[in-house]
């Protein structure tokens, strides 16, 4: 690998960004460097639960490098946490400091620790006491106030994370509107761990402008964009050129292998369906017409339709950073 590329982090989709899409998305197309995984809420006094040991599961996770995400506000049940993550064979964990939905950020987790910086140096505090696992954290700028972070990042510099990932909008703002481009560069100058930009990236153009905006960035954590267009990765690497996108061939494969894991991982033809359907969301983007494309994949009452209405997506034109 070109040591000069940038280093490109798969982001934790919930609900997309699973095993099962990380390996067939690292086979098909291969771009990444490694991922963080959608999080893992910890339960007091609970061990993991077994569907998310599965996820991360080494034997399921041998493709891509993982990096296991949790998600709680509880310094024992952190500690505890990390142990069993220690025992499936992760030395690294990430801590979730940006969920925004209220059943989570309103219950003090996520986004919802933002504001109590107190709060996180606590839990921090007794972390490292106790555990030996490396942790790395990924936050939003604040959950309403964008200067948040600032308090919160005095707190992080004190301890040995790994690295920190911002992704520079408020938990009110939710996935859209504006990246705060002035306080990522705040934040940066601010950080003294390795700093990773989550957020922005959807296109060529738009990642080779961020770049020029942000060159001390360590790393770049690419989500949407990347679901979106699954050769961006791989573009921004420098191993495709417009001449030479990514192919039908490539995308049919990827898709197909995501239909055959998911006949397997889960049970039942109403699963799989609710499932491919939720990647068709952002694989009809590949498309020409991505909505007459989604429609007509999200009709699909069982599993021979879909093949047949697969098929058909299949034969219409992709859209013109596809082709
Ligand atoms: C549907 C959805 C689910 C997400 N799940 C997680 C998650 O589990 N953990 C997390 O840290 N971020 C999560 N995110 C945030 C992304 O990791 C990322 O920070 C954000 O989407 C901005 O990056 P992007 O524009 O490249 O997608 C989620 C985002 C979306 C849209």
């Amino acid at each position: 690998m070109d040591a000069a590329a940038p280093k490109l982090v798969l982001a934790p989709i919930r609900g997309i960004t699973d095993c099962i899409y990380r390996t067939a998305l690292q086979q098909w197309f291969p771009g990444f460097d490694r991922a963080v995984s959608p999080f893992i809420q910890l339960r007091r006094g609970h061990s993991l639960r077994p569907g998310d040991v599965r996820q991360l599961a080494p034997e399921n996770n041998r493709v891509l490098p993982v990096t296991p995400q949790v998600l709680t506000n509880h310094a024992e049940t952190f500690t505890q946490g990390l142990r069993q993550l220690r025992d499936l064979g992760y030395a690294e964990a990430n801590w979730n400091l940006g969920c925004p939905s209220p059943t989570v950020a309103g219950r003090g987790r996520g986004a919802g620790l933002l504001p109590h910086p107190d709060r996180i140096r606590a839990i921090l505090d007794a972390v490292f006491s106790t555990s030996t696992v490396r942790l790395s954290v990924k936050l939003r700028l604040g959950r309403h106030d964008p200067s948040e972070a600032t308090a919160v990042l005095a707190v992080l510099n004190r301890y040995p994370l790994s690295e920190v990932i911002l992704h520079p909008r408020t938990a009110d703002q939710l996935y859209d509107g504006e990246l705060d481009i002035p306080r990522t560069r705040e934040a940066l100058s601010a950080c003294r761990h390795p700093f990773v930009l989550s957020g922005g990236v959807s296109t060529m153009e738009g990642f080779t402008e961020l770049s020029k905006q942000l060159p001390e960035v360590s790393a770049w954590m690419i989500g949407r964009g990347a679901l979106s267009c699954p050769s961006l990765p791989a573009r921004i690497k420098g191993k495709l050129s417009a001449e030479n996108g990514t192919s039908r061939e490539a995308l049919r494969g990827f898709h197909d292998e995501l239909f055959a894991g998911y006949s397997e991982w889960l049970s039942g033809p109403g699963h799989l369906l609710a499932k491919m359907t939720e990647h068709w969301v952002y694989l009809s983007t590949c498309f020409a017409r991505p909505k007459h494309v989604f429609v007509r994949i999200r009709r699909s009452r069982d599993p021979e339709r879909f093949r047949e209405n697969v098929e058909w997506a299949f034969e219409q034109p992709m859209a013109p950073v596809m082709r």
